[in-house]
């Protein structure tokens, strides 16, 4: 199929709308559902005259007008004033701040907290980096100093989207003072970390949430009662099936689901000293994994959420942001294609700096002229339907191979004559 032809067919289900437009946003379709779905879009471009369209690539997200779909992932990309500042000032769609709890003095960090892997030999310096462990706590600066740098940055940019990441304990008035505080900064959204895989699963926050869907949902409940700002819930996939918390957030009233936080590993063992990387005073601990070397696992894992969100939530205001190995215009259309409204990135900016912005905007406006999709909406989840199981491959397969063999033996009847393979069904039935 031509992607022209792609763009008239897709159906593009627009997420869209702002917390409090309908109350609780997320019940399931089939229980109270309203739907908000635009319906089938059939797009008529408008270009130069030579055919061209200029792509657009700026987004609407649960009622946050974004530049571009580009987004700062929570990380050290965002730990403070001075970066994220960076971070808008080169054009970055929005920026997702390093999460932060109501008690910063419980979160002490080690260094070294990062080992890399290459493509190459174990324990070899040289190389490409593919894969970035860390074993990195939320945010050691204190609560105060980073609510006041959210309110510096709201003020100094007003029109930009800045979104804060939040994790606390099993506390319901914890939960309620955080968000409280963070939402009279005038963050745009919340995104809540229930997936930080090391270290602070150890006091039942992060992924010890986001593994448990009974504790989720009850925290998602106690969130969304309070929040008056959309919320995303990040997704841990270190779980069997990732779906299953997506779905109990959205049901629980999150407006998105962000995919993936880092997968746990061990980076490697130095086989010199029989250490596990990375070493702390001789010894390590299990981290999370993230970089290119993520990628595919994440596009699998951003899939089956979209494929749920789709048949389960279609229509709603929902968003799904895309996660993980990001480092280029294709890596984040590879998302898009899979349903995603957004991308982040962390690991990609900690290799190559904030200024990579202007590349990935330029490989993905590349992307679409390619294909003429003039906005994003033109092309996100189109990769979507040509998924399928394994069962029907195989019958797609004998299908195709079946009438391959037809064609070869020539044609059954004066009536199958075509016109488009006219030349080839002549060739099928001569004899030299
Ligand atoms: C050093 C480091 C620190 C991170 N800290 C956080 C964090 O505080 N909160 C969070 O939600 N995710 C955190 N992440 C996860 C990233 O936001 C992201 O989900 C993950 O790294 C995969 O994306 P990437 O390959 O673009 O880095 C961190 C990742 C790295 C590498």
């Amino acid at each position: 199929m031509s992607s022209s032809t792609l763009r008239s067919t897709w159906c593009g289900s627009r997420l869209r709308g702002v917390r409090g437009e309908n109350g609780s946003t997320c019940r399931r379709q089939g229980i109270g559902f309203r739907s908000r779905r635009v319906g089938f879009r059939s797009v008529v471009a408008s270009g130069d005259e030579s055919g061209r369209i200029e792509p657009d690539l700026s987004v609407k997200v649960n009622g946050l007008d974004m530049p571009n779909p580009f987004v700062i992932g929570s990380g050290p990309p965002g730990t403070n004033y001075t970066v994220m500042k960076r971070a808008f000032d080169e054009g970055w769609g929005a920026v997702i701040a390093k999460t932060v709890s109501l008690d910063s003095s419980k979160v002490v960090n080690v260094t070294p907290r990062y080992a890399r892997l290459r493509a190459n030999a174990n324990g070899s310096k040289k190389g490409q980096i593919i894969g970035w462990e860390n074993i990195e706590l939320i945010s050691d600066r204190p609560l105060e100093t980073m609510l006041k740098e959210f309110e510096q940055l709201k003020q100094e940019y007003p029109d930009r989207i800045l979104i804060a990441s939040i994790m606390e304990e099993y506390n319901k008035t914890a939960w309620h003072e955080l968000i409280e505080r963070v939402e009279e900064t005038g963050v745009d959204a919340i995104e809540i970390n229930f997936s930080c895989p090391h270290g602070m699963p150890e006091r039942k926050m992060g992924a010890a949430v986001g593994q448990d869907c009974a504790l989720l949902e009850e925290i998602c409940g106690w969130i969304n009662e309070k929040a008056t700002v959309p919320v995303w819930a990040k997704m841990t996939p270190n779980v069997t099936d990732i779906t299953e918390p997506s779905r109990v957030a959205l049901t629980s009233g999150c407006e998105g689901v962000a995919a993936i936080n880092t997968i746990m590993s061990v980076m490697g063992i130095d086989l010199d000293t029989l250490r596990p990387e990375p070493c702390v005073e001789g010894y390590s601990t299990p981290g999370g994994y993230s970089c290119k070397a993520v990628h595919p696992i994440a596009l699998a894992k951003v899939m089956r959420i979209a494929q749920m969100m789709r048949l389960e939530f279609s229509g709603n205001n929902l968003s799904l942001s895309g996660i993980g190995g990001v480092e280029s215009g294709g890596d984040a259309a590879e998302f898009i294609l899979l349903g995603a409204n957004t991308v982040q990135v962390c690991t990609g900016v900690m290799m190559n700096g904030y200024g990579v912005i202007q590349k990935l905007c330029d490989e993905l406006k590349d992307f679409m002229r390619k294909h003429n999709f003039s906005s994003i909406e033109d092309f996100r989840g189109a990769s979507l339907p040509y998924f399928t199981t394994h069962t029907d491959l195989v019958k797609r397969q004998k299908e195709a191979i079946a009438q391959r063999k037809a064609m070869r033996k020539g044609l059954q009847s004066d009536k199958d004559w075509t016109g488009d393979g006219f030349v080839k069904e002549s060739e099928s039935m001569a004899s030299n």
